[in-house]
């Protein structure tokens, strides 16, 4: 979908849909739906009359009047506007265009609560996420799609900051659905190097600097944890480093420097504590960490934050095989630390534990965030929609969850309880990779704040909201691209 901007009326711009938005309770029909209204001949008050339409949040209805399609979005009660809300109502009006078949949708910036470049930003992040399909797979691509959309501002005084919150939009929106894209793709085809040449893509195209690790660097590097969970597959390992610097070259110390961490275990099986069918079934998304970061990256130069972005992927998968690593034996990380692996299934850690210690080494960021689809016992804790939030550092955690929720991405902090290190005693190395089932999402980030050291670091636990099983406000089955707004915004907001 192309998204541009245009400084007229609603009812002047040409498109064959147009999107407005109702609050909930109130007589007077707004600006742009009063034009529409009489352009109509009073079709469109007739109609929201004849339904009764209540403009609850969520809600849309739609007419038909001088040849186009006029779409309502419900925004529910004026006083309780938030962007989500926003977000929503333009996702779902967005969705009633496309299944009408409009192939131009003009649109409003919806609501008049929050400030024009918040709304804008909303509107289009909105219209793109909900309208985002995976398709590479299907035959019969789907005919009814929404080409275009036009972002209608009439009044020139705020046409600066809709245009910035349009960009916005658009760039969060993108990074979101590159993640999205690339976790919905199928193991077989998104494989350690697939993955590593997406770094490289990205690079060459948004002016990222890019470093691949192949086996034996990562050897010389000393990450025996990483490497112990790629020990049993046929698909070499890559460890990626992408740098985004603002105004395109290393600051030195100047600038805060942020690693971002993703977890990227392009398939999932196990090891040789192998996952039962159904556990194996849905774990290609287990990369859905490394994809926010891909993201993340890509949409850096747009945005410019003015600090420096390393992003981060351990990238292997975790197969059973002869070379594999057994439960009971010992791997050394890059640190020096040694890991007796309890559980070949608790391999996101191992990956993460070396990808920690070089942003801690290498890097030497002054914070450290991973995104990982760590652990079942998260989504216990927290069910589908929500991430795990740890951290060793109040303040960072802080910024994090307020930047979730100004994502619409609900983020929830658990507690680094420091008594449950003793789960991971081990009885021949410094640590285990597994400890008893209570608990589990905390002693996951137990393990992996020993790698973070003195570093300020938190941990995004995704594994319930990476993917979701039925359609979402903002999200299609599959992949949710989950975590690339929360840390957009964050970036964004130093
Ligand atoms: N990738 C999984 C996490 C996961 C499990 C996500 C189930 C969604 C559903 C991770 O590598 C894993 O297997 N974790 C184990 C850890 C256990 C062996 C300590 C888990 O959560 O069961
Ligand atoms: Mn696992
Ligand atoms: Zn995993």
């Amino acid at each position: 979908m192309k998204v541009a901007i245009a400084s007229k009326r609603l009812d002047e711009v040409v498109a064959d849909a147009v999107l407005a938005g109702l609050y909930a309770d109130e007589k007077k029909l707004p600006d742009g739906l009063a034009r529409l209204d009489r352009a109509s001949g009073g079709q469109v008050r007739r109609v929201l009359e004849a339904e009764q339409f209540k403009a609850k949040a969520g809600q849309v209805t739609h007419l038909h009047a001088n040849g186009r399609r006029i779409v309502v979005a419900g925004l529910g009660p004026r006083a309780e506007t938030t962007a989500e809300v926003l977000r929503r109502a333009a996702a779902a009006g967005a969705r009633r265009a496309r299944d009408l078949g409009a192939r131009a949708l003009a649109a409003e910036v919806l609501g008049d609560r929050l400030p024009a470049r918040q709304r804008a930003q909303a509107l289009v992040e909105g219209a793109l996420l909900g309208t985002y399909g995976f398709e590479r797979y299907r035959r019969e691509k789907a005919e009814r799609a929404v080409g275009a959309l036009t972002v209608v501002e009439p009044d020139a005084r705020r046409a600066r900051d809709v245009a910035d919150g349009v960009h916005r939009g658009e760039t969060f929106a993108r990074a979101t659905a590159l993640a999205r894209d690339l976790v919905n793709t199928p193991a077989k085809d998104l494989s350690p190097t697939d993955l590593a040449r997406v770094a490289v893509r990205l690079a060459k195209e948004q002016r990222l600097a890019v470093r691949v690790y192949d086996r034996a660097e990562c050897r010389r590097l000393g990450m025996g944890a990483f490497l112990g969970v790629a020990a049993g597959s046929a698909e070499p390992p890559k460890f990626v480093h992408l740098t985004y610097s603002p105004g395109g070259r290393p600051a030195g110390r100047a600038r805060k420097r942020i690693a971002l961490v993703g977890k990227g275990v392009t398939f999932d099986s196990g090891g040789l504590d192998l996952k039962t069918s159904e556990g194996m079934l849905r774990m290609k998304y287990d990369m859905a960490g490394a994809a926010a970061v891909l993201g993340i990256m890509g949409a850096l130069p747009a945005l410019r934050p003015p600090v420096e972005v390393h992003g981060l992927i351990a990238a292997t998968e975790n197969m059973p095989s002869g070379s594999a690593t057994r439960p009971g034996d010992v791997l050394r990380a890059m640190n020096g630390t040694t890991i007796e692996v309890g559980n070949t299934d608790a391999e996101g850690r191992l990956t993460l534990a070396d990808a920690l210690c070089y942003a801690v080494r290498r890097v030497e960021a002054d914070e450290i965030v991973d995104v990982a689809t760590l652990t079942g016992a998260c989504v216990v804790a927290l069910g589908p929609l929500c991430a795990g939030l740890m951290a060793n550092d109040a303040a960072l955690a802080g910024r994090l969850l307020r930047a979730a929720e100004a994502a619409g991405e609900p983020c929830w902090q658990l507690p680094l309880i420091d008594e449950y290190k003793e789960h991971l005693k081990s009885e021949v190395a410094d640590l285990n990779n597994v400890g008893p089932r209570g608990g589990g999402a905390i002693t996951a980030g137990l393990f992996l704040k020993e790698f973070a050291g003195a570093t300020r670091w938190a941990h995004l636990d995704v594994a319930g909201p990476a993917f979701t099983e039925k359609d979402l406000p903002l999200a299609p089955k599959g992949a949710t691209g989950v975590a690339v707004r929360t840390l957009l915004t964050y970036l964004t907001a130093e």
